[in-house]
């Protein structure tokens, strides 16, 4: 090694030597016309000076021809070292007086020059002299001219000196810069071959690794963005109107993830299989979460392994704790996992609902952090994680995590399965970093999830909050450019990948048109078939914004009494967690919200508010979309909301006006629903009044655009985009691994 930096170095250092060489050659000469030019000007300078100070005493001896005198005047001045000789020549060109030293041959220095002569440098056979002449004259008579000689030897011995020391520096130099060269070249020869390994490898082009020499970091950059504009190019391929449905998504599961197997991790399950009077019946629970994987998993076939919570799960899972589902026509398998009833209490009440549900949803409900439910989310964590562990057929299966139930999980998986590809979305918003700070356990959560391969968000938002909660809590590598963090040698990209619904085939109602729904619906009712229509599908959740839903109600209410009696709003409220307390207080203000309003503007049978607090299953669901005139989302926070887009998905007559709250993640993409500000009532009722007297073209106008975008921006794009960067990334770490195996072999056969 040490060797081949001193070839490499001597490669730089004989040019560099060779090109001082001829700088030197040619400077030196240079350096000597420059000299010589100084001690001329010089010598000029003096000259005139010596020749003012004479020229009295000349005046006064010439006229009277005391040569005496003058002799003596010329011996006194010639005693300066410099000055060699002086003499006097007449009006006539002669020689009158001068030193014994001044040489005759010059005279009168009227001569002319020889070429190559300096026009007061004459090279005599005793060595080089500067000559300077300078008239002597008195009133207007001219009396002759001065003739001052000086010694010029001494420049050229200067020159000389001048000449050995510039070679002499330049060789120095040149020793110097080698010594320099060398020295570098043979400190950063590993640092290179590291990097243009690195590169070569891929390794580098990860911000979150760049250990690179900062002289390779150009290199890298460049690199680096033409790799991301690849990537986004490849984003943008995937984006292409009308391309994702669940044919594709399979077809990219088969050709991009060939035989690798999906493994889904959530805490809702799909099914709930409930013991009723009349038998074992199957429920779908309300959960956006659920409604959008679901689809997914019915393109990918995999396994889905979620908490067994309905009373008959146990009575139709076989001895491995699996059901095939869906019932009807199973796609895919079901595992389930037992809870004991602590379990429940303190990982899925407790810590998941009572202290991060509050904690990430700015909804102005204190978050409750206590030890016991701490323990048990780590403990169901790790049993949900040796589920995964036991499911998978392969060391490197896709694992798919869901939610906030599982913060831990993904690091957990990864210790098992290094080579696992881990997927984890966060369907809730994520908080600011000093909101998070108030999580007694906030590291243990970052460090969690952190495990993922990929972490997705449904906002730029929530990822940069993430980014920037990492950034205050933990000490890792974040590159915001490329959006990853490395963190204890691994690196977890983190994206922001909009929820969405699986765009329905055809009319979604049993064949029932909307207009049909909209009759049959307000028959139901017991309202005229010229009644206008709101409503709200919600869980009875505190983050939905129901308070302040009914409020911007009963305000429209009070500012167009002409609407009292002509609009009823109906809210279907899915019970929820309701065993804790927060829960069934919200409960009782929402009813008593509801009675109190109602109370108010009632008239016969006339009710404004008509809440429906149970489960309504998909298809009930959708009649009421369609029957709607006005939807109302008015989340106080919320990290997509489906709700919204299932509504859209259900106007296939262009009609219906969405109100949508601007601190939905789908306000992020709908941009022709009425976006509103839920806190503010006045705002709501304005809106909603807005929305009942929009005419229908309007109306058609912005629900035909909306429907453009869910139905191109459908769910089998998110989980495609998702599967997309996890296939790069698996492709890459394989890539990764037989360049590794082949360096090791060829490093052996060397060896
Ligand atoms: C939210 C969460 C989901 C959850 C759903 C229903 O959408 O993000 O993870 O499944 O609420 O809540 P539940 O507690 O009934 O599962």
């Amino acid at each position: 090694m040490q060797l081949r930096s001193f070839r490499l170095s001597l490669r730089f250092v004989l040019p560099l030597a060779l090109v001082l060489a001829l700088f030197a050659y040619a400077a030196v000469p240079l350096m000597d016309s420059l000299t010589l030019r100084w001690f001329v000007r010089d010598l000029d300078i003096r000259s005139q000076f010596l020749a003012r100070a004479l020229e009295q005493p000349l005046l006064e001896y010439v006229p009277q021809k005391a040569r005496r005198k003058i002799t003596q005047l010329f011996d006194r001045a010639i005693q300066d070292e410099r000055l060699y000789a002086l003499a006097f020549c007449d009006a006539g060109g002669r020689v009158l007086y001068q030193t014994v030293t001044y040489p005759e041959s010059l005279g009168c220095r009227t001569m002319p020059l020889k070429e190559g002569e300096h026009l007061s440098l004459v090279r005599l056979p005793q060595g080089a002299v500067h000559v300077a002449e300078s008239p002597v004259s008195q009133d207007a008579e001219h009396l002759g001219k001065l003739i001052l000689v000086h010694d010029m030897s001494f420049i050229e011995r200067r020159s000389a000196d001048t000449k050995k020391y510039v070679i002499s520096l330049f060789g120095l130099l040149g020793v110097v810069i080698s010594f320099i060269a060398v020295f570098i070249a043979h400190v950063s020869w590993r640092g290179w071959i590291r990097g243009v390994k690195g590169i070569l490898s891929g390794d580098m082009l990860q911000p979150a690794k760049s250990t690179a020499p900062p002289e390779m970091l150009p290199v890298i950059g460049d690199l680096r963005s033409m790799l991301r504009d690849l990537h986004m190019e490849r984003q943008g391929q995937d984006s292409l109107p009308q391309a994702w449905t669940p044919e594709k998504l399979r077809t990219l599961l088969h050709s991009e993830l060939a035989g690798d197997q999906v493994i889904v991790v959530s805490n809702r399950e799909p099914y709930i299989h409930e013991m009723t009077s009349g038998g074992i019946a199957v429920r779908r629970p309300a959960s956006g979460l659920v409604t959008a994987v679901e689809a997914v998993m019915r393109a990918c076939s995999g396994t889905w392994i979620a908490h067994g919570s309905g009373s008959a799960d146990r009575d139709v899972v076989d001895r491995n704790d699996r059901v095939p589902v869906p019932p009807a026509n199973p796609s895919y398998t079901l595992r389930r996992v037992w809870l004991t009833k602590e379990e429940e209490e303190g990982y899925y009440y407790g810590f998941a609902n009572e202290g991060l549900w509050p904690l990430c949803h700015i909804a102005h409900v204190r978050p409750v952090f206590r030890s016991g439910d701490w323990d048990q989310y780590v403990q169901v964590n790790q049993r949900f994680a040796d589920a995964v562990i036991k499911e998978a057929r392969t060391d490197d299966p896709v694992v798919l995590v869901q939610d906030y139930h599982f913060a831990l999980l993904p690091r957990m998986v990864r210790e098992a399965l290094p080579k696992a590809t881990i997927i984890t979305f966060w369907h809730i918003p994520w908080p600011n970093p000093e909101s998070f700070g108030i999580c007694p356990w906030r590291e243990e959560i970052l460090e969690g999830l952190l495990g993922s391969t990929i972490l997705g968000f449904h906002t730029p938002f929530h990822r940069k909050n993430f980014l920037e909660t990492v950034d205050r809590y933990l000490e890792t590598r974040i590159e915001s450019e490329a959006s990853t963090i490395s963190y204890g040698g691994k690196l977890t990209q983190v994206e922001h990948y909009p929820i969405s619904i699986a765009w329905p085939e055809d009319a979604q109602t049993d064949g029932e048109s909307a207009a049909d729904c909209r009759i049959a619906i307000r028959q139901e009712l017991g309202l005229g078939a010229e009644h206008l229509l709101g409503i709200g599908v919600d869980r009875l959740d505190y983050t939905k914004g129901i308070i302040e839903r009914f409020q911007a109600v009963e305000r429209m209410l009070e500012r167009h009494p002409e609407m009292i009696g002509r609009f009823v709003f109906v809210q279907i409220a899915a019970p929820s967690r309701s065993s804790l307390d927060e829960y069934q207080n919200f409960e009782a203000r929402v009813r008593n919200l509801a009675q109190r309003i109602n109370r108010r503007f009632e008239d016969g049978s006339y009710r404004p508010i008509v809440l429906k607090a149970q489960h309504h299953d998909q298809d009930e669901l959708q009649r009421y979309y369609c029957a709607a005139d006005v939807c109302l989302v008015t989340s106080l926070h919320d990290g997509m909301n489906l709700v919204a887009k299932e509504f859209i998905a259900a106007r296939n007559d262009e009609q219906g006006v969405l109100i949508l709250s601007q601190f939905t993640g789908a306000a992020r993409e709908l941009h022709e629903a009425l976006i509103v500000n839920p806190y503010h009532i006045e705002e709501g009722a304005d809106a909603l009044y807005r929305a009942l007297s929009m005419p229908r073209v309007e109306q058609r106008e912005r629900m035909r655009s909306m429907r453009a975008l869910v139905k191109d921006f459908n769910v089998y794009r998110w989980a495609g985009r998702m599967l997309v960067d996890a296939a790069r990334l698996r492709q890459r770490e394989r890539v990764m691994t037989k360049i590794r195996s082949h360096s090791l072999a060829s490093l052996r056969r060397v060896g």
